[in-house]
């Protein structure tokens, strides 16, 4: 058995990891089982002197999970795909037949912690969880794809791979208030997400281009605010929402892929949609202005109006019990208090009455109600981190969130700053930073040239690859990290191909950050790694770009 540790090696000085790193190029990514396997698992034990695994028509499944279990569909389902053959579950296996397992193990620490064990007459799956074993398969998946010539001899060579992932938080953000996207289009995003072990989607519901999520308690929320072209159809881009059934759906599909769904309700700017249904909830200097979904920008809701945090009481009551995820995200980004609280009679009059002497104060207050909402229905908050809008006047940050939001950063140059002042102040982190995870940047020079929001910036494959989460940061200060989120956000985005030519190839560069140690990574592999992960992309009809400009 060779056991093979690339981490070590690439810690010794620098002549010795050139040469290594040629070493492990072609041990260990030279291996055929092992050159599609992205995210890169984070133990892998090649073992020598076994025979290779055979898949024969009396191969049989056994295991403790119900027979009916997703999880082992998901495996008859790869079996079927790469190997063309429909391997029934079964107790009795006959001597000397090859049988595959999936086990749970309780003894195993970690919710997405397997090891895939294959040899001669066994290939095993085992974690503590259906969400590891799901994971494994994954893996299988990947080697399959890697292994072609194995594979279409139904023989899978012998390794062992011990995996569990760097972070537990590793999102994709999809935003279909801006362009509504039908709900049989985000379970297609899913099933690539899952594929690359992402585990969270978290899904951004609400802005000023439209409100896409039925609230029983207040229905002129989608009358009024999912359609921002009313002329148009039903279904997208400008209209659309989900009904309560379908989101329940979509949240079942995508727990059994292993992914959580965490909704965004963006407050209290980005609300155009809500208060085109309600305008008495925007600020007084507001009520004359026409709210016209998606034209209308910089409203907000006001921060003196009890029926504001009434009725989001309601909204935030409806979603809890509508998603099981513990978390709710509430936004707080990009908030124009200038133009709002600031013109705003019932926000001055508050400020005097709470002796603040600036209205961004009122964001402390403003969340103080709201997040008293979200705790009281059992859930946690994640805002997106804001240092510029809480801004002291000598330019020290102010930086006061409650210590049980998680916050998310993305302003890009802002990161480092987002790191040390939530690790002193105890927030957990997630890490969006534009720079690296903002999938609306275009990829290339040229690309997407009818539309880009953000002005010139260019997040380019290679850029994406050199995401480290932890910022190199030594462990104490990094502890925080829950882990990273790729961000697609939906002006220019209007149909599912826009969608994923935006996140892949660079969703690929992120689902490795996510997962695999930094110790492990490598730019020269992953490329390597990803072309049989393009082909079979494309072979699923998932739009992608071509990254030409890394093969030149
Ligand atoms: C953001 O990009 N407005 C969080
Ligand atoms: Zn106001």
């Amino acid at each position: 058995m060779e056991h093979l540790n690339i981490g070590r090696r690439m810690n010794i000085k620098f002549f010795i990891v050139a040469f290594l790193s040629q070493l492990v190029v072609t041990q260990v990514w030279g291996q055929a089982n092992t050159s599609a396997l992205l995210p890169l698992p984070n133990h892998i034990e090649h073992i020598k002197g076994s025979k290779n695994f055979t898949l024969t028509p009396q191969t049989t499944i056994q295991t403790n999970l119900p027979e009916q279990s997703f999880v082992v569909g998901e495996l008859q389902r790869i079996l079927k795909e790469k190997m063309d053959q429909v391997v029934p579950v079964t107790d009795d296996t006959a001597d000397g037949n090859s049988v595959i397992e999936l086990y749970t193990d309780t003894s195993l620490e970690g919710k997405e912690h397997y090891i895939l064990d294959i040899s001669a007459n066994r290939l095993t799956i085992k974690g503590a969880t259906p969400n590891a074993i799901f994971c494994g398969l994954q893996t299988l998946d990947q080697l399959l794809l890697g292994d072609v010539c194995h594979t279409a001899n139904k023989q899978i060579a012998p390794i062992r791979i011990d995996d569990a992932p760097r972070y537990d938080y590793r999102a994709l953000m999809l935003d279909p208030a801006r362009h509504f996207l039908p709900i049989e289009d985000i379970k297609f995003y899913i099933d690539q997400m899952a594929r690359y072990k992402y585990n969270v989607l978290q899904l951004h519901l609400t802005d000023d281009q439209g409100w896409r999520i039925e609230i029983k308690a207040h229905p002129k929320l989608t009358e009024v605010g999912a359609f921002r072209n009313p002329q148009a159809g039903a279904n997208g881009p400008d209209n659309g929402f989900y009904t309560q059934e379908q989101l329940k759906d979509l949240i079942c599909y995508a727990a059994d892929r292993n992914i959580e769904i965490v909704p965004e309700l963006d407050i209290p700017g980005h609300t155009v949609a809500v208060l085109a249904a309600y305008p008495e909830l925007g600020c007084t200097h507001t009520d004359t202005l026409p709210k016209l979904i998606g034209t209308t920008t910089e409203l907000m809701l006001c921060a003196n109006n009890e029926k504001v945090y009434a009725v989001y009481d309601d909204i935030i009551k409806e979603v809890a019990a509508l998603f099981p995820s513990n978390r709710i995200h509430l936004g707080g980004d990009e908030s124009v208090i200038e133009k709002n609280w600031n013109q705003c009679e019932r926000c001055q009059a508050l400020m005097k009455q709470l002796g603040y002497t600036e209205a961004s104060q009122l964001m402390n207050y403003f969340f103080g109600k709201v997040l008293a909402s979200v705790r009281q229905y059992g859930k946690q908050p994640i805002l997106w981190c804001e240092l510029d809008n809480i801004r002291m006047p000598a330019h020290e940050y102010l930086f006061d969130y409650p210590k049980d939001a998680t916050l998310v950063t993305w302003r890009s140059g802002l990161t480092p700053k987002c790191i040390e002042l939530t690790a002193k102040h105890g927030n957990p982190l997630i890490m969006a930073p534009g720079e690296y995870a903002y999938l609306d940047y275009p990829q290339w020079e040229g690309d997407l040239p009818e539309f880009n929001n953000w002005g010139m910036p260019i997040t380019s494959l290679e850029t994406c690859y050199q995401f480290d989460p932890g910022y190199g940061l030594p462990a104490a200060q990094q502890a925080h990290i829950l882990g990273i989120s790729g961000t697609l956000w939906g002006e220019a985005i209007k149909n599912i191909n826009r969608v994923t030519y935006m996140t892949y190839p660079r969703g690929l560069a992120l689902a490795e950050a996510g997962w695999t140690q930094m110790e492990y990574r490598n730019w020269d592999s992953f490329k390597e790694r990803m072309y049989p992960n393009l082909t079979y992309l494309m072979k699923r009809g998932v739009s992608i770009r071509v990254p030409f400009e890394i093969a030149r």
